[in-house]
């Protein structure tokens, strides 16, 4: 096309970016690749191609690393990681600081190296995958230089094994690797089979910027490497992203070996467009949406809700858009849409795509390079909220839409998914946007913007979107554990004995269930002996139906989680006053119980725990960040919802206590199993409650074997979360059974918690209480 040609049509001409610095880095690497282990690479060995997605040309051999290869790369980290710890924040900050200076000295390379390797287009891994890359390494060199003075209970958790997606080849990588430095911990990461080169000149960088040896180790091989990362024995902590199917067996995987877990999953975000928006902003917003990546992203703006008034408006100014989108080339710098990331990923969009028969599809129109993984945008219009493609994630550049027509609609529609990781708000009334962000089930909402990222604020989600934020203060959490003490538990039997109560009055327990005294659905119950073999009354057993039936009692409560910080204080003070009202009596209890004379401590450490968390409950806040892009992104603490806990069955009043007060403190609504051997103390904190001004169904108690109750509560698909400070066993079978709907879970790997101390309070009860939502909103100029 000639110069007068382009000025004639308006058409932009070609600009197409140099590929020869990034083949020229391949061939210096002799074309073919090993893995990064202790500092160098290794020879390389049998694999497979990594191909241009744009063209089919191979760009270079990668090795499929061997069950040996994976248990070097987890020695060397090991080896590693006490001196990386040891050099301390400062030491560690100057090291993650070179990263991000090299990163940003190379920054050209690794854009063109990343568009060779998976297809984006040039102006997206220039303008925003690798800046943002460089950006987590400079802000986690920050949190390294903190670490100490900021986060002082915290230490590292050791060896990470990272597994990371290829949408965002680089930009994962660094969301993985930056924190888990900054904290102390050393990597053993694998990129996705697909896209694995930016990863490895990212190793080369390491070598140039002298990182100790171990600190980085990069494998590269398919699931299978994945899988042995997975399950690696010396492994701490495994950090995930990518398909919900595989993050759920990395769940059932790693249940009960102890190792932490953080999942990125999938998504089916809404992007909602209410009338009063500026249509044409949210037109560009969602070009960025869905079309940004060819739609290969998490958080893709792939569901569009619109205002039915002007649903056909916004429908014919998009498909105008569309025929604009250029498609071709990813290398070129004036292309939108570039090819997806390989052909297996081409024929299940193809296919998803073509098994729909519901709505009218809208394609952009015009030629499309004639090989290559190129799909052209797609619109498809009129879907039902129960469509596949409703509900599915595509992972294409296919946006599928239906209207609304009241906000509570949109809600309705917004969160009728499985997924929860992000949503888009468009309209010109602030009232309505900030009355519409609470209400969406998601980890993150923008408004009038989409897809913004930046590494101060942190990203994830929740529901099937997995758990776990990346960035921000709240991203560390993932990276770190709290110095406790270590000591494993101690498994407590009941005490046996015969014969009848001492007053003759045989007293059976209830549960307590939606704010009544229940007789559980089994109709069992068991004696509770004393020490000295007395018989101190009898408890109802509860099970999978209870368990049941105090999920409804506590969804139909979800009022409180509306109710002010304020409020639930009041109600947490007076439920301190009311137990100190009858302290005697539970010390009493608590000594007749486990033959102790420390009841009376117990009480009053009780009350004291009341208090903190009343204490709390208006003042755990949430944070401001200032992020390089106008605006701020408000990172509010959310109640997970409904939580199940298995309590201690040490310190049984203590230990109830501990887990309900800061969850319904945060607003959640609890299933409290209580103490094993030692229920009565919760049976009758009961009255208690009765008499405090609780809401019905915002606490719940059962008794009976924990062993009963915590799969039903690790599967049940209404509950949000599980904690278990039980026996050693059930951490494995509350983490299996959160696979259902990938919930939350904090337990105890069998290690003993002072509940007497810090240990058993704090920002640790707070942080497990809450969900950090991230809303981003326009400020400023
Ligand atoms: P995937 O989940 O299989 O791959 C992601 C990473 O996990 C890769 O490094 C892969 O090698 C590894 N992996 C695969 N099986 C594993 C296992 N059993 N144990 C440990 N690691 C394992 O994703 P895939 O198959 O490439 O894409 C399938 C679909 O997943 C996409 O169409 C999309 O819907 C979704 N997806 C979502 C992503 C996200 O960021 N949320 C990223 C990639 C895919």
């Amino acid at each position: 096309m000639s110069v007068s040609e382009i000025f004639e049509s308006m058409e932009y001409g070609p600009a197409p970016e140099s590929a020869a610095d990034a083949l020229a880095w391949i061939v210096d690497q002799g074309g073919r690749f090993g893995h990064f282990i202790d500092g160098a690479f290794t020879a390389p060995g049998a694999g497979f191609d990594s191909t241009n997605p744009a063209t089919g040309e191979v760009l270079a051999s990668l090795t499929q690393a061997t069950q040996g290869d994976v248990d070097s790369a987890v020695k060397a980290a090991r080896k590693a990681q006490p001196k990386w710890e040891k050099l301390g924040g400062h030491g560690r900050a100057r090291h993650i600081y070179a990263l991000a200076r090299l990163l940003q000295k190379h920054a050209r390379l690794f854009a063109v190296l990343e568009v060779l390797d998976n297809g984006k287009p040039i102006r997206e891994a220039r303008d925003i995958d690798v800046p943002l890359a460089q950006r987590h390494f400079y802000y986690h060199a920050g949190m390294a230089q903190l670490m100490e003075s900021e986060l002082p209970d915290a230490q590292a958790l050791g060896v990470c094994g990272q597994i990371i997606p290829w949408n965002f080849p680089l930009l994962m990588l660094a969301w993985k690797i930056a924190p888990a430095l900054a904290m102390g911990n050393t990597v053993v990461l694998k990129p996705a089979e697909y896209t694995s080169l930016t990863a490895l000149l990212f190793a080369d960088i390491c070598r140039q910027a002298g990182l100790p040896k171990g600190v980085v180790n990069i494998v590269t091989g398919d699931g299978a490497v994945g899988e042995m990362i997975v399950t690696h024995e010396d492994i701490d902590k495994i950090a995930f992203t990518g398909s919900t199917a595989v993050g759920r067996r990395i769940r059932e995987a790693t249940a009960g070996s102890g190792k932490a877990l953080t999942l990125e999953l999938g998504g089916k975000s809404p992007y909602i467009v209410f009338d009063d928006a500026d249509l044409d902003s949210a037109i560009e917003g969602l070009v960025d949406a869905i079309w940004f990546n060819q739609g290969q992203v998490c958080c893709a703006g792939s569901r569009l809700l619109v205002h039915e008034p002007v649903a056909d408006r916004f429908y014919a100014k998009l498909r105008t858009r569309m025929e604009k989108l250029r498609i071709g080339d990813p290398l070129d710098k004036s292309v939108d849409v570039g090819a997806l990331v390989d052909p297996v990923q081409y024929k299940r969009v193809s296919e998803m795509v073509e098994a729909n028969t519901a709505g009218e599809r809208f394609v952009t129109p015009g030629a499309m390079p004639e090989n290559g993984c190129f799909y052209p945008p797609t619109l498809i219009t009129g879907l039902n909220p129960a469509d596949t493609l409703m509900q599915e994630e595509i992972f294409g550049p296919v946006l599928v839409s239906t209207t609304f027509r009241t906000p509570s609609e949109a809600v309705q529609l917004a969160n009728n998914t499985r997924y929860g990781l992000a949503a888009t708000v468009w309209t010109e009334n602030v009232n309505l946007a900030l009355d519409i962000a609470p209400q969406l089930e998601t980890g993150i909402v923008w408004v009038n913007g989409t897809n913004m990222m930046d590494a101060a604020a942190g990203f994830g989600g929740k529901r099937e979107s997995g758990f776990g934020r990346e960035g921000g203060w709240e991203g560390l959490a993932g990276y770190t554990k709290p110095k406790v003490s270590g000591k494993p538990l101690k498994e407590i039997e009941p005490f046996t004995g015969e014969g009848a109560p001492e007053d003759g009055i045989d007293r059976t327990a209830k549960l307590y269930i939606g704010g009544k005294q229940a007789r559980p659905d089994g109709g069992y119950s068991a004696p509770v002996w004393g020490k000295s073999g007395g018989l101190l009354g009898h408890v109802s057993l509860a099970s999978r139906k209870d368990v049941r039936n105090a999920v409804e009692a506590a969804h139909a409560a979800k009022g409180w989680s509306k109710t002010t910080g304020h409020l639930r204080a009041q109600i947490l003070y007076y439920i301190a006053e009311n137990l100190s009202a009858r302290g005697d009596e539970f010390a009493a209890r608590l000594d007749a119980m486990q033959g102790t004379k420390t009841g009376r401590k117990e009480v009053d450490a009780a009350i004291d725990r009341l208090f903190t968390y009343a204490a709390w409950a208006d003042k755990y806040d949430g944070q401001v960040h200032g992020v390089p892009i106008r605006g701020v992104a408000l990172a509010m603490k959310e109640p997970v919802g409904v939580i199940g806990a298995l309590c201690p069955a040490e310190a049984p009043l203590l230990g109830l206590v501990a887990c309900m007060a800061p969850a319904i403190a945060m607003g959640n609504r609890v299933i409290l199993s209580a103490s094993e051997p030692f229920p009565l103390a919760a049976t009758d904190f009961v009255q208690v409650l009765e008499t405090s001004d609780v809401p019905a169904g915002v606490v719940n108690i059962l008794t009976g074997p924990q062993a009963d109750l915590a799969e039903p509560m690790a599967r049940h698909m209404d509950i949000d979360a599980v904690w278990c400070f039980g026996a050693a066993e059930l951490s494995g079978v509350v983490e299996k059974g959160a696979a259902s709907n990938i919930k939350r879970t904090w337990v105890n790997h069998g290690m003993a918690r002072d509940w007497f101390g810090a240990e058993g309070a704090g920002r640790e009860f707070l942080q497990a209480a809450t969900e950090v939502k991230n809303i981003w909103v326009p400020y400023g100029e």
